[in-house]
């Protein structure tokens, strides 16, 4: 096998592992006439009857083909024109699109400036000062809020011009650590107001993890609650906070929103502030600076195959336009609806479709700030009849975990304002989907099973509500722009036709796509662009069935995808091994029917480790874990093994691991790599009586 090329100080990425994966999803693929399972659902009628829906922006195949290939041929008309209709911009842009994948020089309307802030309010606020533009679905019942868009522009205008007062200026990094509470995007559209960079951690990550991304982005200030409440729990988050700033000796000033209002909560009174006593005192307008296309929106943290987290960096022109297209073409949005997307606003998820696509067209985005079974399973769908959504967009987890409880809390809830209805964050099985659409939907909405991720900054594979034909499991086809390619994941050819299988790449670049990893170029070139060169590696692997369709397979990478929250296997395993006792861990993902996956940790011991309690021994590994990483990263299961097999070199094989979690023990393939095949067969006998 011929090496990769590598920048140095890099470990290269290895074929090796995408290769196997991608047979392994070839074995799982399902037998043929599944793949392809008819009937292939039309269009629901109700949504091009004019009496009944607004008409969608796009009713015909043929429509969509047409878009799509002047998208393809003619780039710089299709998206210049749908960069000016969509958005507004302080200064013009003459170019479109320039660079390559290669070079890493990606750029897109280079000489536009614009202010993502205004795109998202002023322009709204002027033409509908009392439009409602945050619904705050609080975690009790009952207790929602609103703000309209002229409320969130005068308090946002607040916010920024306090951050301007602790001396934070265009390019600089803030990072937000905060429940699901409007005061987020309040947050992350100050920053962009004054041409600050944020970096929003999801807050279930622990004081470890919050450090370790507060120093890599290096901000200087940190926005954060109180506490968070999350189904009726309380989450000490301003503790969490100060624990991490214990070892960020640069941060110089924490802005605290009092959430629940809870006293005794610590306060450093040269270092901290509290919202209601400064943010009030601030003058309602701050002027906006206006920003290069390319300047940083933003920086989010994600996992990858090494351990170390990237923050990957997305532009504000490109990402603005994806993510209010694939609002307005993917969730068909018009004037007054009100988006419901249950993602965490830590998540790309929430980033995209939560605050900058939904509020980027002036329509209603709600934010849910509890669990879909807090108080009882109907509280979703309680949500959809209160607040008369008409895009929900959830998870392929929950959707999994409700329709386990049954049809009665659906039907209890009034859904007829609902249209669209969409799917993210991990494959949906067809099980899920029927139910969705005909319990949830009840056969008169679109099912859009959108694929994306962080990088991708929007939607890149997806149905359009008015005249994608769908079949269960499959994201069908790719959105405006996107050109998609399966490779052959050992020889990077491209399978063309129907009915392959292999990694998924996009060939051209795209406005949303994610234009660097912060501090770390050469990472970004070498996880994304030089895997295949000329192409963009997704680390997903895809079938193209025989009417052309996408289904996607999952992960080809050691990234693992827990209830759509990704992770990285290493990132785990490096968790583990700071245990005193633990000598090797070794992570890999099993199936679970509710999670799509679970971690599944193997641990060997150090030979002096004296240990006479294993039970407690897997507790403290997980609490390990949480602490390192966060709750959400917890494994599922923990074996304590003797020995780990291992290539002749010593590197630990997955391959065998992940077919073992499997219940595969019977079809191991090729052994003659494994140093000591007796190892093999000890862990099968012990994953046997384990599990
Ligand atoms: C997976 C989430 C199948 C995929 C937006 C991808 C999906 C990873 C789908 C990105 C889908 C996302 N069908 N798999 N509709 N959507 N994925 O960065 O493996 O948190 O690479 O972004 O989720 O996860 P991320």
């Amino acid at each position: 096998q011929a090496a990769l090329p590598v920048t140095p100080g890099q470990t290269p990425i290895e074929k090796q592992v995408f290769t196997e994966q991608v047979v392994d999803q070839f074995a799982h693929a399902r037998p043929e006439g599944e793949v392809d399972p008819k009937p292939i659902h039309s269009v629901p009628a109700r949504l091009l009857d004019p009496a009944q829906c607004p008409t969608p922006h796009i009713t015909s195949m043929e429509q969509y083909r047409t878009m799509y290939d002047q998208s393809l041929n003619d780039p710089d008309t299709f998206w210049g024109n749908m960069a000016r209709d969509l958005l507004h911009w302080s200064r013009p842009f003459t170019q479109i699109t320039n660079g390559t994948f290669e070079d890493g020089d990606v750029s897109w309307f280079a000489d536009g400036e614009l202010n993502a802030s205004v795109n998202c309010l002023d322009r709204h606020a002027q033409r509908h000062p009392d439009r409602i533009a945050i619904i705050h679905e609080a975690d009790e019942p009952g207790q929602a809020r609103s703000y309209t868009y002229k409320e969130l522009l005068l308090e946002v205008c607040r916010v920024a011009n306090l951050l301007i007062s602790f001396g934070l200026r265009k390019g600089n990094t803030v990072a937000i650590y905060m429940p699901m509470i409007p005061q987020a995007a309040i947050a992350m559209l100050a920053c962009a107001r004054i041409g600050c960079i944020h970096s929003v951690v999801f807050a279930g990550f622990s004081a470890d993890s919050l450090a370790e991304r507060i120093l890599d982005a290096n901000s200087a200030v940190v926005i954060t609650a109180d506490e968070g409440r999350r189904g009726g729990r309380v989450i000490p988050t301003k503790r969490i906070v100060d624990d991490a700033l214990k070892k960020c000796p640069n941060v110089k000033r924490v802005l605290t929103f009092a959430h629940t209002g809870a006293t005794g909560i610590p306060f450093n009174p040269t270092r901290d502030v509290w919202w209601h006593e400064v943010v009030s005192r601030q003058r309602p307008y701050c002027a906006p600076v206006p920003v290069n296309a390319e300047d940083p929106l933003f920086l989010l943290y994600t996992s990858g195959s090494t351990g170390k987290p990237k923050g990957v960096v997305h532009s504000t022109g490109g990402y603005l336009l994806g993510v209010a297209a694939t609002v307005k073409y993917v969730f068909d949005a018009h004037d007054g609806d009100i988006f419901g997307c249950t993602a965490d606003v830590g998540w790309i998820t929430g980033h995209s479709y939560l605050v900058y696509g939904p509020l980027s067209l002036g329509i209603t985005t709600v934010f849910f700030e509890s669990v879909p079974t807090y108080p009882d399973a109907s509280r979703y769908w309680k949500m959809v009849e209160d607040h008369k959504i008409t895009q929900f967009y959830t998870a392929p987890t929950a959707i999994r975990a409700l329709r386990r409880l049954g049809d009665d809390w659906v039907n209890q809830c009034d859904l007829s304002s609902l249209r669209v209805i969409g799917s993210v964050g991990e494959p949906i099985n067809p099980e899920a989907w029927n139910w969705y659409n005909e319990v949830v939907g009840h056969g008169r909405c679109a099912v859009v099973d959108t694929y994306w991720q962080t990088e991708t900054g929007a939607n890149v594979i997806t149905p359009l509500p008015g005249c994608t034909r769908t079949k269960p499991g499959s994201a069908t086809f790719p959105f405006f722009g996107i050109e998609v390619a399966i490779l052959d994941a050992h020889t990077g050819q491209e399978l063309e036709g129907p009915d392959v299988t292999g990694v998924l790449a996009l060939k051209r670049p795209w406005p949303a796509m994610a234009r660097t990893i912060a501090g770390d170029h050469p990472r970004y070139l070498t996880t994304y662009m030089h895997p295949y060169r000329g192409y963009y590696f997704s680390g997903d692997g895809a079938t193209r069935d025989a009417d052309g369709y996408i289904w996607i397979r999952g992960r080809v990478d050691d990234v693992i995808n827990v209830s759509g929250h990704r992770l990285s296997t290493s990132e785990i395993e490096s968790a583990l091994v700071l245990y005193p006792a633990v000598a090797e861990a070794a992570v890999v993902g099993a199936h679970d029917d509710v999670t799509g996956q679970s971690i599944c940790a193997f641990v060997t011991l150090k030979p002096q480790a004296k240990v006479d309690d294993t039970i407690q021994l897997t507790r403290d590994l997980v609490l390990q874990v949480r602490k390192i990483i966060g709750p959400f990263a917890s494994p599922k299961a923990i074996m304590i093994v003797d020995d780990l097999p291992k290539t002749r070199s010593g590197k630990i094989i997955r391959r065998i691991l992940r077919k073992v979690v499997a219940g595969e023990a019977d079809s191991l393939g090729d052994l003659s790599t494994v140093s000591e095949p007796a190892v093999v067969q000890t862990l099968v006998k012990m994953v046997n009586e384990k599990l």
